[in-house]
């Protein structure tokens, strides 16, 4: 398999009133064409921040520490690093939407105000692949109707906010896939359907991938979804991924206690009446990072001397997967 987008040692930082926040601390993953990545973690893990610097669209406070790599091959197989992209330059355009698409955790943020959705998806066809006209008209309809939007060529010359939650939703990823992007990043996509519509629009989503054979990164707060949609998966905690592997393989036999922890807190059908399990303790606030393993104030495990003293490096202890956590260190498993 071709290794399509690769990040190394993302490091991003904010200014802010309060001094200098890092949310985002050595993120590196790898993925392959036509695969679909997990991104999972707590609300403020950096989820959205991380993949926004795939879009060049962190806001002018941020900084990508020097070390970082993200490195893209295009559908015509060129290999670009997108930190050195030119701002404002034909491959950044181009980048956005026609190679890389993005579905927003706000949904209004994805649409234009003064623009009818038929219009921002004709404008889509138009810039990344050179579709107008009537052929655009059509393809609209096609795509509005392929989310299942009922009566889609009335639908077309609607606005955004003239639609119900869950047809904006669905609008919005056919916005997203209008450009044709051979990545679509997928930004807690179903969080504010309700269960019903959200299994529809991951077998939904599920399909268009398949059909249009593109890599998908999924965030979500939620592994039951994960289970479902992902190849592989990532869970950070505080701007770090802690652990990473094949999804089914992580889900059922987890490394790191936080993979744990998450995976405790989801009910199980077979105990409806176990109560729910959240992670013990609060998230640190990113300006108060613990030192060590970030998860150590929470962690039933954690190691004096250890884990409140210095990160974990990522070890490898099978095929394919990895781990941040002492635990799973040689060293650790020593002091243990
Ligand atoms: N523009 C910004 N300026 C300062 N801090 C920011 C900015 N954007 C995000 N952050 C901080 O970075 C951290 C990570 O935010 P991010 O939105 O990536 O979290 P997330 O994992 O997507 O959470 P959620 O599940 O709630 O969407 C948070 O603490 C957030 O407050
Ligand atoms: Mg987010």
């Amino acid at each position: 398999m071709t290794t399509m987008l690769s990040v190394r040692d993302l490091t991003i930082s904010f200014r802010t009133d309060e001094g200098t926040i890092t949310p985002v601390q050595n993120v590196s993953f790898e993925l392959d064409a036509g695969r679909t990545l997990g991104l999972v973690g707590e609300s403020g893990s950096g989820k959205s921040v991380s993949t926004k610097a795939l879009m060049r669209l962190l806001p002018g406070t941020a900084t990508i520490a020097p070390g970082a790599a993200m490195h893209y091959r295009t559908k015509s197989g060129k290999q670009v690093e997108i930190e050195g992209l030119r701002a404002g330059g034909r491959e950044l355009r181009r980048l956005r939407g026609g190679e890389i698409g993005m579905i927003f955790q706000e949904p209004m943020a994805s649409f234009s105000p003064v623009y009818s959705i038929g219009n921002q998806m004709m404008e889509a066809f138009r810039l990344h692949r050179g579709i107008r006209g009537r052929a655009a008209r059509e393809l609209a309809i096609e795509m509005l109707d392929k989310v299942r939007i009922s009566n889609p060529a009335a639908r077309l010359d609607q606005y955004s906010h003239e639609m119900s939650g869950g047809m904006r939703q669905r609008a919005m990823i056919a916005l997203a896939l209008s450009a044709g992007p051979n990545l679509l990043i997928a930004d807690e996509p179903t969080t504010a359907l309700d269960v019903t519509i959200q299994a529809q629009v991951l077998e939904l989503m599920q399909g268009l991938q398949d059909e249009l054979g593109m890599a998908m990164i999924f965030i979500t707060h939620d592994l039951g979804v994960i289970a479902q949609i992902a190849d592989d998966v990532a869970v950070m905690y505080l701007g770090t991924i802690i652990e990473k592997g094949p999804a089914r393989e992580v889900i059922r036999a987890p490394l790191h206690p936080y993979t744990v922890g998450l995976l405790e807190a989801i009910p199980s059908l077979d105990r409806l009446d176990a109560r729910l399990k959240p992670v013990p303790g609060d998230i640190p606030s990113p300006n108060q990072r613990p030192s060590g393993c970030p998860f150590h104030t929470r962690c039933g495990q954690a190691m004096a001397g250890l884990c409140d003293q210095r990160m974990p490096a990522e070890t490898t202890p099978s095929t394919g997967r990895s781990v941040r956590c002492w635990l799973h260190a040689e060293e650790g498993r020593h002091a243990a």
